[in-house]
């Protein structure tokens, strides 16, 4: 029978184990795929030092597992960071962001040399934008934003809870969701809405993008890089 994605996204998390080097800490991210690289991370914890987390989901389930988890302040760098994504092309620009965590996750792929994304076959895209690109501002920007997005050619609109209520990020802040993008040139894009007042994170990952991706696919692991 063919593997599902959730066994894809168990294949990929086991992978990843294979960049993790002995008595290291590890940069983790945040999500489903990412939950299967904790879980197998749990399997050799004697031999690291403990993690950093991008999440306080993820934070809780490394917890729970006997890993420990540092301040980024703590750590002077990281050998590498793992995390999944929500798009990602052919030569590892991501989008990110679906889960809430961008700003955190950014910022510890920043402390990493490496960044390994794990993915199943489903996050693979020629051109980024289909997956509507996550950004965090802070709320009173937020319509301001908006509407430079759409003067790109975005739909815009600020993720909500279930209530109906706007999502506060684990930072305090708000969500755009940007549909209707196409992000040809992901570097430029990322460094141009970075300057927008009122942004704290876009969800490019451009300059911080993937050096290595696992893939899981019907055949296997797939590794681009
Ligand atoms: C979290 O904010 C995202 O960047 C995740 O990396 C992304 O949503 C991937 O999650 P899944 O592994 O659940 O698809």
């Amino acid at each position: 029978a063919p593997l599902s994605q959730d066994a894809l996204k168990t294949l990929v998390g086991q992978a990843a184990l294979h960049y993790v080097e002995p008595g290291s800490i590890v940069g983790v991210g945040t999500g489903s795929t990412v939950n299967k690289f904790i879980d197998a991370l749990a399997t050799i914890k004697e031999r690291i030092r403990g993690a950093v987390s991008s999440s306080e989901a993820s934070t809780e389930r490394l917890r729970a597992l006997g890993i420990p988890v540092l301040e980024a302040n703590e750590v002077q760098g990281l050998p590498v960071y793992i995390d999944g994504a929500d798009e990602i092309d052919g030569r590892g620009h991501m989008v990110k962001g679906g889960g809430a965590a961008l700003t955190r996750e950014k910022i510890v792929a920043a402390l990493a040399e490496r960044f390994v994304c794990i993915a199943d076959e489903s996050k693979l895209v020629d051109t980024l934008g289909s997956f509507p690109l996550p950004v965090e501002v802070i709320p009173m920007a937020s319509a301001h934003i908006a509407r430079r997005f759409e003067a790109l050619g975005g739909r815009p609109s600020v993720r909500l809870k279930a209530d109906g209520t706007p999502l506060v990020t684990d930072n305090g802040q708000h969500l755009l969701d940007v549909a209707g993008l196409a992000i040809t040139d992901p570097l430029a894009f990322e460094a141009e809405v970075n300057q927008w007042p009122g942004v704290v994170t876009v969800g490019v990952f451009a300059q911080h993008k993937a050096s290595v991706c696992l893939l899981g696919t019907r055949e296997g692991v797939r590794t681009l890089s």
